[in-house]
């Protein structure tokens, strides 16, 4: 089997790609490396491109082509919700258009499964304990409306040239499965705060008078590895006969609030940390919990890590990346 792996240099996309090669199949990064690292691509071929070029569909049906590729695991775009409510135009064009490029090189070079990374982004600020796939997306955030517009994009593609897709919505990411692999952007709660502490500061708690029991806002944390493993069984679903599901959420079913994971990454640390108390961040949504049970019982995937473990690899993937001779986060 062979697969084009769109975003394969980037967090997510690696440890996808590490999967597959473990597996024995043939993987080919596309990756215009602006944030992904070349590092990250080891062991895969690399195809340098930025997919958002309108020359990008023939490249990307010339490479499915020859490669004979089978399906495609689209993980390129971008993903800052404060950035895309500054620059919507951005979002547009490169997570739309890029997508569009995508699926047209897919039907032009008949490859009928695609794997697309969603987001939990698409739910906007859901009013329930549990969040399933049956409710209604109300993105609240230019970058969630165009995961969700892609997802109809992908439906589209089905109706119209047969293919068959799977979009994953993800919760919230964190965690090394392999040190050199691990997030190197600072943009999340764990990086957050590993990176705060780093510089001898106290890490900032966005608010803690939301209706939770500790006040904080609360999320579900899973592992990138339980992550990257989703969509080898999303890989293996569209390969199947049976496909009931187009959509699915990706997360443990267990919430975590901002302070326990700070003190998770407390005893991993074994430091006391005592967070500064901030206000809250405009649209966050108090909690965001996912109900898992469409994905365990429609594709078997289930995680099998907690915010200890999520934690814990974090935590070692920065003492490798800090440590003297360390070289695992080069320069993309
Ligand atoms: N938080 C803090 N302090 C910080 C950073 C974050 O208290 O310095 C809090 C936030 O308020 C929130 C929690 O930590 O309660 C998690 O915040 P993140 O910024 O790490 O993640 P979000 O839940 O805002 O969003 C993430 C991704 C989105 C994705 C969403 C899905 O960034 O792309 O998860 O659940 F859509």
């Amino acid at each position: 089997m062979t697969t084009l792996v769109i975003g394969g240099a980037g967090y997510i996309g690696s440890h996808v790609v590490r999967l597959l090669l473990e597996q024995g199949e043939r993987v080919i990064v596309v990756d215009d490396l602006s944030t992904g690292l070349r590092s990250r691509a080891e062991g895969a071929e690399l195809l340098e491109l930025d997919v958002t070029r309108p020359e990008a569909r023939e490249v990307l049906a010339e490479s499915l082509r020859s490669s004979g590729a089978d399906s495609v695991i689209h993980f390129a775009a971008h993903k800052q919700v404060g950035e895309s409510v500054e620059n919507p135009e951005m979002y547009w064009h490169d997570n739309i258009g890029g997508l569009a490029n995508v699926l047209s090189a897919c039907a032009s070079a008949e490859v009928r499964d695609v794997v697309f990374s969603s987001s939990a982004a698409v739910y906007g600020v859901p009013d329930v304990d549990l969040v399933t796939e049956d409710l209604t997306p109300r993105p609240i955030n230019p970058y969630g409306a165009t995961k969700y517009v892609g997802e109809w994009m992908l439906a589209d593609a089905e109706r119209a040239h047969g293919m068959r897709t799977v979009a994953l919505r993800y919760f919230n990411v964190a965690g090394a499965g392999w040190p050199e692999l691990a997030d190197t952007a600072v943009m999340n709660l764990v990086p957050i705060v590993l990176d705060a502490l780093e510089q001898g500061r106290a890490p900032v708690v966005f608010g803690d008078d939301y209706d939770t029991p500790d006040g904080t806002g609360i999320r579900d944390y899973v592992h990138v590895l339980d992550l990257a493993h989703a969509h080898l069984a999303a890989l293996d679903y569209l390969r199947g006969e049976e496909r009931p599901h187009r959509v699915f959420n990706v997360g443990t079913g267990e919430g975590s609030s901002v302070l326990e994971v700070i003190d998770a990454i407390a005893r991993a640390r074994g430091i006391e940390i005592t967070p500064e108390i901030g206000a809250r961040r405009p649209g966050d949504p108090a909690r965001l919990i996912c109900s898992g049970d469409r994905i365990a019982q429609t594709l078997g995937w289930k995680s099998e890590h907690g915010l200890d473990d999520i934690v814990r690899s974090a935590v070692e993937a920065r003492a490798a990346a800090l440590a003297p001779d360390a070289d695992a986060y080069p320069e993309g």
